[in-house]
């Protein structure tokens, strides 16, 4: 009896020692850039939670720069970290440094946007990218009355970047509700670009898409024709295509689809200039990602709750997937204010 009392102190002491031993690691965050105020909110929450836990963090934007996103992850698999979370520049760039986390037996998490070509990544927190596409291909639908209006509408479409693996699932999702109705003519896409190759917006870049919707403007619409609805697939590029018509489109105001609920697209959903966005509350994802650490750091069993999903053309990827949520003009004090998400201040 006393042997066995023994041991199992022993055991309960070594337990002990090793999650003092695990809270004690470095964690490596990698984000893209701080261009973009979600970047900096992510990356932000993620230390927090991850010093409040314990854990040293080393945290570093990488400046939309691939090299640079490069190095920053060799430093710090090189200086120690035994976890890297990494929301990547471009996805399939990034091999020599996943290969390196590999070799040293480093963890990698892929944050939001998966890492792509690599076996050596363990998991993957997002939100479902594909249903945020479908949310906002139904707000389309719905707004105007696909189903029983008589139409037809003039549609326009901006999607993300093709560098990132998120832009096909928001894209493909929203595609999927709008397509019957492209294919019976219920919608018309003037300016002929309907593909994803056609629609993409390189590095997602406001001024990128401000001016591919400026040429479809005054090439198709300048006569004053209606545009209906605008499908974009996130904020920045949304702020581009508001940009353009505010410059040069004499029709009515379109619908306007967006996702992030940036603090700028706030103020233009209260204006009445975008429609709607897609709200992905960033500490959801990084609480997850958190928690998900440190079950990998303590030996635990990792929390997932989509194992077939992402594909990154070498395996699927064990991962985690969070709820996005409509967000619009009527809802925005209640998700965004109330919530603590924003100060009133930041929006109006
Ligand atoms: C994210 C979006 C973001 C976009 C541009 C995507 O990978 O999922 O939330 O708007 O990148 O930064």
């Amino acid at each position: 009896m006393k042997k066995l009392v023994c041991i199992l102190l022993c055991v309960l002491m070594a337990c002990a020692s090793l999650s003092a031993l695990a809270a004690g690691e470095k964690v490596g965050v990698s984000m893209p850039t701080k261009d973009l105020q979600r970047w900096n909110q992510d990356g932000e929450n993620m230390k927090k939670l991850l010093e409040e836990a314990g854990y040293e963090v080393d945290l570093q934007f990488a400046s939309n720069d691939v090299q640079q996103q490069l190095n920053q992850i060799t430093n710090m698999i090189n200086n120690g970290c035994k976890v890297v979370v990494i929301s990547a520049v471009e996805g399939s760039s990034l091999g020599a440094a996943l290969d390196l986390a590999k070799e040293k037996g480093v963890t990698v998490f892929a944050y939001d946007r998966l890492l792509m070509e690599s076996d050596a990544v363990s998991y993957y927190a997002t939100f479902d990218n594909y249903k945020v596409g479908t949310v906002q291909g139904n707000y389309i639908k719905e707004a105007l009355d696909l189903d029983n209006a008589e139409g037809p509408f003039a549609l326009e479409i901006t999607a993300g970047d093709p560098g990132d693996n998120n832009a096909i699932y928001f894209y493909n999702g929203a595609i999927d509700v709008l397509k019957p109705y492209i294919e019976s003519g219920k919608l018309v896409v003037k300016s002929g670009q309907v593909e994803f190759e056609k629609v993409a917006t390189p590095t997602w870049k406001t001024e990128v898409a401000q001016n591919r919707a400026s040429g479809i403007i005054s090439s198709f619409y300048a006569d004053g024709s209606n545009i209906d609805a605008w499908l974009c697939s996130n904020d920045s590029t949304a702020m581009g295509v508001i940009n353009a018509l505010e410059d040069n489109y004499d029709g009515e105001w379109p619908i306007i689809t967006g996702q992030d609920c940036d603090k700028p697209n706030v103020k233009k959903m209260i204006e009445g200039k975008q429609s709607m966005s897609v709200f992905k509350d960033t500490r959801t994802l990084a609480a997850q990602v958190v928690k998900m650490v440190g079950q990998v750091l303590a030996g635990e069993t990792v929390e997932v709750n989509d194992t077939e999903t992402y594909n990154n053309n070498v395996i699927t990827v064990p991962s985690f997937l969070c709820e996005p949520v409509f967000g619009s003009a009527d809802n925005y004090m209640e998700l965004l204010i109330d919530s603590g998400y924003y100060q009133l201040s930041d929006v109006q």
